[in-house]
């Protein structure tokens, strides 16, 4: 059954993983900010897919480029002239909306009005600053809308530096902004964002076969990390719906509680990146190969994905309540890669001598995971906060730890327990943690 939207963004509130941006000055709207445990969630999200795409591989390097570049480089991409929606106004209450995703294009959402609204209007997406300290049209500047561009920017000095061949690949992570008309859903749809994306560079004749590739590859990557095969699944884009710079694209999508959105978006670029930046800057970005003497523009297959959305699907994908011994129990059933902490180190009660042993220990398991030293409560609402927040082993010092030198560890999801020597613990947890 379909986790219930309210109940994850309570439980992303209460646990630490995300706050209402700006909050003690009563929020900013569809901004958030990350707690602790989400901090953690995201930052091995992004580190999973930095080593499935770079580290793993040695056709793909990264990158990290700057937020604000000329703006040149957003006449060049299309973004100045098309990232836009079409945006109407009520005569009557003076809101804005997105045409598109009016259900009733005659009637106000908010008002209820007929007929009253404006003549569509194009709205820019992208944000605007100024560079320095005068506001004037020379000093416009943008804050990146996609990641990708400062890749296709840079794939001269990349290229060069890094001595690559046909096929190739740059990756980068990072954020992005879109001044978005309709935020919402929590953190899938916000103004400030982070991506991660990846612009894999290939002989034209080669671009459809590195498309179903990615497609594959792309798709498989959620699964290996535990997401439901269910609630995964890959769609086509019709003709209507690509981008004006694309050949071809088929979106990895999840099954959120409001159904089938996009997580990912995977594009046949063609040509058009690296051919425009040519035109506008004036520099050669074509392809030099050496073998055939012949000078070429690559085409450029693109898995772009939404890092702080994905985060948001494996929160809701973990999700999991279930009765144990007539008790609720909720558990994230978070893959141990992306688990914020790795293992609770619990002393049963707060007798010193407990807290010496549990604290040692601890100590002992930071250098290798993400370890908390939880003292307060019961130990059964220490398990139960654990298990809320996805914690895949929880470690107990007892009393008869004192005695024979050894400590329970409770599994998660199976709920069963080892005796485990102390000397041990960090061979236990290696074993199956990595
Ligand atoms: N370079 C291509 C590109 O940016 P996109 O489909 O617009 O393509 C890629 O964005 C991914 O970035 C999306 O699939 C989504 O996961 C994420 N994304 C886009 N806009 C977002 C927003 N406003 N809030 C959160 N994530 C967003």
């Amino acid at each position: 059954m379909p986790i219930d939207f309210d109940t994850i963004v309570a439980l992303a509130k209460n646990r630490g993983f995300v706050f209402q941006s700006s909050e003690i000055y009563g929020g900013l709207r569809s901004a958030y900010d990350y707690g602790p445990l989400g901090t953690a969630l995201l930052r091995n999200v992004k580190d999973q897919w930095w080593r499935s795409m770079v580290r793993m591989r040695d056709d793909i390097v990264g990158i990290d480029s700057a937020v604000i570049q000329s703006p040149q480089v957003w006449v060049a991409s299309g973004h100045v002239a098309s990232f836009t929606d079409p945006l109407v106004e009520c005569r009557e209450c003076h809101n804005r909306f997105r045409l598109d995703k009016l259900e009733d294009p005659t009637q106000c959402p908010s008002c209820g009005k007929r007929n009253s609204f404006t003549e569509p209007k194009h709205f820019n997406l992208m944000f605007e600053t100024n560079m320095g300290p005068i506001e004037a049209e020379e000093n416009k500047v943008y804050l990146r809308p996609e990641t990708a561009q400062g890749i296709f920017i840079n794939f001269e000095n990349v290229r060069r530096t890094s001595r690559l061949k046909l096929p190739f690949g740059i990756a980068q992570i990072g954020k992005s902004f879109r001044n978005e008309i309709t935020p919402g859903q929590f953190v899938f749809r916000t103004r400030e964002f982070e991506q991660m994306e990846m612009e894999f560079f290939c002989r034209p004749e080669e671009a459809d076969q590195w498309f179903e590739y990615w497609l594959g590859a792309r798709e498989a990557w959620y699964g290996d990390l535990g997401m439901k095969p269910e609630n995964l699944r890959l769609r086509a884009h019709d003709a209507e719906e690509l981008s004006h710079y694309s050949a071809a694209t088929s979106d990895v999508e999840y099954f959120f509680p409001w159904g089938w959105d996009e997580l990912e978006g995977i594009a046949n670029r063609t040509d058009f990146d690296l051919k425009a930046h040519t035109e506008m800057s004036g520099k050669d970005l074509r392809y030099f190969d050496a073998e055939a003497n012949a000078r070429f523009f690559p085409y450029v297959i693109e898995p772009a994905a939404g890092a702080t959305r994905t985060t948001f699907a494996f929160l809701i994908d973990a999700f999991h309540e279930e009765e144990v011994r007539g008790e609720a129990r909720t558990v994230l059933k978070l893959d141990a890669r992306l688990a914020p902490i790795k293992a609770a180190v619990l002393p049963l009660s707060k007798k010193p001598e407990l807290i010496e042993v549990s604290m040692r220990l601890a100590d002992e398991l930071r250098p290798h995971w993400d370890v908390e030293h939880d003292v307060t409560q019961s130990i059964g609402r220490r398990y139960r906060r654990q298990d809320e927040i996805g914690t895949p082993f929880a470690v107990t010092v007892d009393f008869d730890s004192l005695e024979d030198q050894a400590v329970t560890i409770r599994d998660r999801d199976t709920m069963e327990q080892d005796r485990v020597s102390t000397s041990k613990v960090v061979d236990y947890l290696r074993e199956r943690l990595g």
